[in-house]
C-alpha cells in the first residue's frame, strides 16, 4: 500500500502520524511510505531520518494526499478538505459528533474515515485514544496550575499550599483515563482532590489505587454544582464514547464559583462539558467568563508533541500495519475493534453516535462490508 503522513496544520500542532521507528515497520512489511517534507522537524524527526528508514520525502500535501492511505494525528482542516479522494483511507482522530461540516466534507468525499477515538479493544477500552488522554491528563494539571496564577488571570492561589496555608481544592469530573492522570498529578502536587463519576466500579478502583487521599464521588447534578462551587481547578474529562459530551456544568454553576478560578475543559474535542465551553488553541488557551478562566484546548497533547507522537505511534503502530497488510475491507471484517473506528465510509455514517448527535441515518459496518 502507500501511504502518507502529512505534515499536520492545525494550530501549534506539531506532533505527526508516524516516526521513523513506525515508518521503519511498515517499510519492512513491503509498503511504500511518503513523508511530507519538515513534517517531524519541531520534535526532532528529520527529513533525513525518515529517508534513512526507507521513506521517501514529499514536497506537498497536494503529493501525500494522492496516497492511499493517510496516517495523520488530528482531522482535516479545511485547506485538506479538497484533497481527499473518494475511497481514501483516513486514519487518524475526527471528533465527529461536534463538528458538523467535517462529517459532511467526509461524507461528501467519499473517504474512509477510521476515527482513532472510537477504536475499541477487546476489553472494550480505547486504546488509540488512552496515550493521548493520559497526556492530556497530566498536562490538564499543568496549565490548571499556571492558569490560576494571578500573572496568567488566576486567583492567586498555590495548587500544594505550603505549610501554614492549605492546599488549593481540585475537582476532576469524569474518573477515566483523563480524570486518573489529572487526580495523580494534582494528588502528587499536594493538592485536594475530589474525582466525581457515574460509574461506581471506576470509583472503586480509583478508591483501592489512591487510598484516602483521593476523595471519590458520585456524579449527580447536585454533587457536581456543590462541589464546582468549592474548586479552584476543575478538570472536565467526561466521555461517553462517540457522543457530544454532556454539558454537566451549568452557567449558574460557573457564576457560584470565586473569580478567578479555572476550568480546564479537556472533553472540549467533544463539545465540552461546560455551558460555558468553547475551543481554543495554543496561541490564545484561555478566555474568562464570569471571572473564571477557561483553558478549553482541543488539542492540548500537540502542547508536548515530541512524548505525545511516540506515545500515539506506539498505539497506532500495529493498526496501520493491520491495515496496509490486509486492506481495510479484511482488516475491518477480521478485527471488531478496528471496525468500530469506521466512522465515515463511501458516504455513510458507519457509527451510530455520530450518526444520532448530527442527525444521519445509521449504517453499520457489519453491513456495509457485507
Ligand atoms: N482536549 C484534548 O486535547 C484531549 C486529549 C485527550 C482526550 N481528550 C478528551 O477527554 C475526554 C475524556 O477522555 P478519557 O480517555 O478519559 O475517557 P474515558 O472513557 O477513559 O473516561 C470518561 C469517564 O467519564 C465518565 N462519565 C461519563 N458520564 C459522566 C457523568 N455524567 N459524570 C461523571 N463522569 C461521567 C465515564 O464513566 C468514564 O469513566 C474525552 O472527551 C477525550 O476525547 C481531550
Amino acid at each position: 500500500m502507500i501511504i502518507g503522513i502529512p505534515k499536520e496544520i492545525k494550530n501549534h500542532e506539531y506532533r505527526v502520524g508516524a516516526t521513523p521507528s513506525m515508518v521503519r515497520l511498515l517499510v519492512e512489511a513491503g509498503h511504500q511510505v511518503l513523508v511530507q517534507t519538515h513534517a517531524g522537524d519541531k520534535i526532532g524527526y528529520t527529513d533525513a531520518m525518515f529517508s534513512a528508514t526507507g521513506a521517501k520525502i514529499a514536497n506537498s500535501a497536494e503529493e501525500i494526499y494522492r496516497c492511499e492511505m493517510i496516517i495523520k494525528v488530528k482531522e482535516p482542516q479545511e485547506s485538506e478538505f479538497p484533497l481527499l479522494r473518494e475511497g481514501q483511507i483516513l486514519f487518524c482522530y475526527l471528533h465527529l459528533a461536534p463538528d458538523p461540516e467535517q462529517t459532511k466534507q467526509l461524507l461528501e468525499k467519499k473517504v474512509v474515515a477510521i476515527a482513532y477515538e472510537t477504536v475499541s479493544d477487546s476489553h472494550g477500552r480505547l486504546p488509540l485514544l488512552v496515550p493521548m488522554s493520559e497526556i492530556a491528563g497530566r498536562i490538564a494539571i499543568q496549565v490548571g496550575a499556571t492558569s490560576l496564577q494571578l500573572n496568567h488571570g488566576g486567583r492567586g492561589v498555590l495548587l500544594g499550599g505550603v505549610p501554614g496555608v492549605p492546599p488549593a481544592n481540585v475537582v476532576v469530573i469524569g474518573g477515566g483515563v483523563v480524570g486518573t492522570e489529572s487526580a495523580r498529578m494534582a494528588m502528587g502536587l499536594g493538592a485536594n482532590v475530589t474525582i466525581l463519576d457515574r460509574d461506581l466500579n471506576r470509583l472503586r478502583m480509583l478508591d483501592s489505587l489512591f487510598g484516602p487521599n483521593l476523595m471519590t464521588l458520585y456524579s449527580s447534578p447536585l454533587a457536581i454544582e456543590e462541589s464546582v462551587a468549592k474548586a479552584d481547578l476543575v478538570i472536565g474529562a467526561v466521555l461517553i464514547p462517540g457522543k457530544k459530551a454532556p454539558r454537566l456544568i451549568k452557567r449558574d454553576m460557573i457564576k457560584n464559583m470565586a473569580a478567578g478560578s479555572v476550568i480546564v475543559d479537556v472533553a472540549i474535542d467533544q463539545g465540552g462539558c461546560t455551558e460555558t465551553s468553547k475551543p481554543t488553541t495554543h496561541a490564545d488557551p484561555t478566555y474568562v467568563v464570569d471571572g473564571v478562566v477557561h483553558y478549553c484546548v482541543t488539542n492540548m497533547p500537540g502542547a508536548c508533541a515530541r512524548t505525545s507522537t511516540q506515545a500515539l505511534t506506539n498505539a497506532t503502530g500495529d493498526y496501520a500495519l493491520l491495515i496496509a497488510n490486509k486492506g481495510w475491507r479484511k482488516a475491518m471484517l477480521d478485527h471488531v475493534g478496528l471496525r468500530h473506528g469506521l466512522n465515515v465510509c463511501y458516504g455513510q455514517v458507519t457509527n451510530e453516535s455520530v450518526a444520532h448527535d448530527l442527525g444521519y441515518t445509521y449504517v453499520s459496518a457489519e453491513s456495509l462490508l457485507s
